[in-house]
């Protein structure tokens, strides 16, 4: 689901409000333009309780993501648009939304309905996980050099929720057709409203889920972020995590019961050539010792993150008792 999800605790931005008021809560006159407006909203973000861990990592990334969007500017223009004025209803607009996240710790993504993923933009609602996968940075690479792409013609995801996963696949793989599932139908609503954004619907087939049951076929990849939090840290995770959809972060004791029925059914619904792209972030260590037999290869990832395991067809065929957690060798 997302990068360095446990330690989030103890990055957390603190500072104390002086007197339980912001000194500087409010938008001075004097500033106006994008940039200005950048630096202010990187200060108050600063000077407040947010966590960033939604797509930023950072109150200069959030508060550029903020004043863009608000202000309609072009994103891959850089700094070129910090001399432009924003209107008093972009003030205005960008006022509330800056103290809603403060006040209510909701993360900017939602507030915006704006989330960027393998560089595109995504509509993102409280129904959906807000995307932040760091498989983003192999699909943009078209999973090389695990995956022949150039043969690679169908792939199942498990777990869309926004259907970021589908899309960037869909994008970066131009001739390929997709199953996207989720056991969430509100997310699927999501998804749907991503892969029409995109006019993806002819290659990306969504279907309500719980993991494989009830799915036919092979594929030549599955891909999943599935929810991989422990159940118990809920309670010590920042409350950002709190308008999330439990579903989307939380899977039993360890965090690994999705990933163990992932991969206990996976090869049945592989071709002979196919791959698994699984990713576990945090848990990576807990699944090695779980599964000490199944040959993970876990790609060096230059854009952060960690935990994505991959492993081929061919290796999940490896004797049944390596596919249960826990299995020692001889
Ligand atoms: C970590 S989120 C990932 C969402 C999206 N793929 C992304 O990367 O942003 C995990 C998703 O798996 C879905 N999910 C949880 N349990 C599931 C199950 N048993 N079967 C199918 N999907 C499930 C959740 O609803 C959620 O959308």
């Amino acid at each position: 689901m997302g990068r360095g999800i446990l330690h989030c605790a103890a990055s957390v931005h603190r500072k104390e409000l002086v007197g339980g008021v912001m000194a500087e809560s409010k938008i001075p006159a004097a500033v106006n333009t994008a940039g200005a407006l950048i630096k202010w909203v990187t200060g108050r973000l600063d000077s407040s309780d947010v966590y960033f861990g939604h797509g930023t990592d950072n109150s200069r990334d959030e508060a550029g993501a903020l004043v863009y969007h608000v202000m309609q500017l072009d994103h891959h223009a850089g700094n070129r648009d910090y001399g432009i004025r924003a209107s008093p209803k972009n003030l205005a607009e960008i006022q509330a939304l800056l103290d809603t996240r403060i006040g209510k710790r909701i993360p900017m993504p939602y507030l915006l309905h704006e989330a960027w993923f393998a560089g595109r933009s995504f509509y993102v609602d409280q129904r959906a996980l807000i995307p932040r996968s760091p498989l983003a940075e192999l699909i943009v690479a078209g999973f090389e050099p695990w995956l022949a792409s150039k043969d690679a013609g169908s792939a199942l995801e498990l777990g869309t929720g926004s259907g970021c996963i589908a899309v960037a696949c869909a994008l970066a793989l131009p001739h390929m057709k997709i199953v996207a599932t989720d056991i969430s139908e509100p997310a699927l609503e999501v998804a749907r409203v991503n892969i029409d954004r995109y006019d993806l619907s002819a290659r990306i087939q969504l279907v309500k889920a719980d993991m494989f049951a009830g799915l036919s076929g092979h594929f030549d990849l599955i891909v999943s972020n599935p929810p991989y939090v422990p159940a118990a840290a809920s309670e010590d995770l920042p409350a950002e995590y709190g308008h999330e959809p439990p579903v989307a972060l939380y899977s039993g004791p360890d965090g690994l019961d999705s990933a163990r029925r992932i991969l206990q059914d996976a090869r049945k619904h592989l071709n002979a050539k196919g791959l698994l792209v699984l990713e576990v972030g945090e848990q990576r260590e807990r699944l090695e010792a779980a599964y000490p037999r199944l040959p993970f290869t876990w790609p060096e990832l230059d854009h952060g993150g960690r935990g994505i395991a991959v492993i081929t067809a061919e290796d999940l065929s490896l004797s049944g008792g390596a596919l249960v957690a826990g299995a020692k060798d001889d």
